[in-house]
């Protein structure tokens, strides 16, 4: 049986504070009615004082030891996928690994905004292939909260805070990682993107500069999505020559419950095989997959053998798909 790269525990922490559609209809000039028939979005989690990135991260990435029964100590390498880290330098992974006590790690960031997690995956596959005795954390970890304008009502209802986490290492039963693909294009960035704290930002120079925050065309962005993952999906699933009704679970990025439906009757998939919890947390970016994933684990969703799907889309552009045989 082929060695793969195998999930060997799921994981996940979001901030306790709740904000739902009626507490943004005092923010800004919005409606529950809008967000949720736009969105399918009715709450999102919202960090507290001292609630960073590396703090949910580390949360999350301590609940997938706890499931794993597996010490810190224990973790060989530990990626973190994000975009809203609290700091540029150091990584928001080594902060986790401080955090941790994971002193036998190294660690680093990986940016590749809502796609991060499958790209993370990605790496780590290739690592544990080369070395089967590796374990790696991947962990996706966002506190969008603090990088979406409060005032612009076409983005701050739609993205919340939460972190998930994965545990791999090597298998020889054939579960695992099966097939993976990732796509970049970076002549659509401006369609959502962030401003950085760059030396080549002149609005950093500028006493009005209110902070690097999130800038959406939401009505392209919806369109490239949807066609990106379901291609995805479909080239993930010929290179390892399984069919879409063999598969036990979708799990797709959830940015729109509307991007996740057309995504669902393109495939052709049973809309009871694709896992949804955007209602109750928003676009979480980069931590939507694993948080979905642990949440779908934990619910019994996933059965030994069971094929899973795993697609994502985000700035960049970035997407992919990733298909898995479970544990
Ligand atoms: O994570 C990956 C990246 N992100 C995404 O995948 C998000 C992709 N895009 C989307 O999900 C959708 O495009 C949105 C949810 C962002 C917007 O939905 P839409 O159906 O594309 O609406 P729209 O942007 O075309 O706006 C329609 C109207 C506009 O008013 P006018 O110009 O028609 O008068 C907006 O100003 O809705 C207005 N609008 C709002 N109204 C009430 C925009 N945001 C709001 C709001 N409340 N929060």
């Amino acid at each position: 049986m082929s060695r793969r790269a195998s999930i060997l525990a799921t994981g996940s922490h979001v901030p306790a504070r709740i904000l739902s559609n009626e507490d943004l209809e005092k923010i800004v000039d919005t409606s529950d009615e809008w967000i949720v028939s736009r969105t399918g979005i009715k709450t999102r989690h919202i960090s507290g004082p001292g609630e960073y990135t590396s703090v949910l991260a580390s949360r999350a990435a301590a609940n997938t030891l706890a499931a794993a029964g597996l010490a810190a100590t224990e973790i060989d390498i530990l990626i973190v996928a994000t975009v809203s880290a609290e700091m540029t330098m150091p990584s928001c992974a080594c902060l986790v690994q401080k955090e941790l006590g994971a002193i036998k790690a190294f660690a680093f960031d990986i940016n590749a905004a809502c796609s991060g997690f499958i790209y993370g995956l990605s790496v780590a596959e290739k690592y544990i292939l080369a070395n089967p005795q590796l374990k790696v954390m991947v962990i996706g970890a966002e506190t969008l909260s603090t990088r979406v304008n409060w005032q612009d009502r076409n983005t701050c209802v739609l993205f919340g805070d939460a972190a998930g986490a994965v545990l791999l290492g090597s298998s020889d039963q054939g579960d695992g990682i099966v097939a993976e693909k990732l796509f970049s294009d970076g002549t659509l960035y401006n369609l959502l993107y962030m401003d950085g704290a760059q030396s080549l930002n002149p609005a950093l120079r500028n006493e009005e500069f209110e902070g690097s925050l999130i800038k959406m065309v939401g009505r392209d962005v919806f369109k490239y999505a949807v066609n990106a993952m379901e291609n995805a999906v479909r080239a993930v699933l010929a290179q390892a020559g399984v069919a879409i009704d063999e598969v036990r679970l979708v799990v797709p990025h959830q940015a729109n419950i509307r991007i996740i439906n057309k995504l669902t009757q393109k495939l052709g998939v049973d809309p009871e095989k694709v896992y949804i919890n955007v209602t109750k947390y928003g676009n979480t970016s980069a931590a939507t997959i694993p948080l979905a994933l642990d949440e779908a684990n934990r619910e019994g969703r996933l059965q030994s053998g069971d094929y899973v799907i795993l697609c994502a889309f985000g700035g960049g552009f970035t997407w992919g798909a990733t298909l898995i045989k479970w544990q």
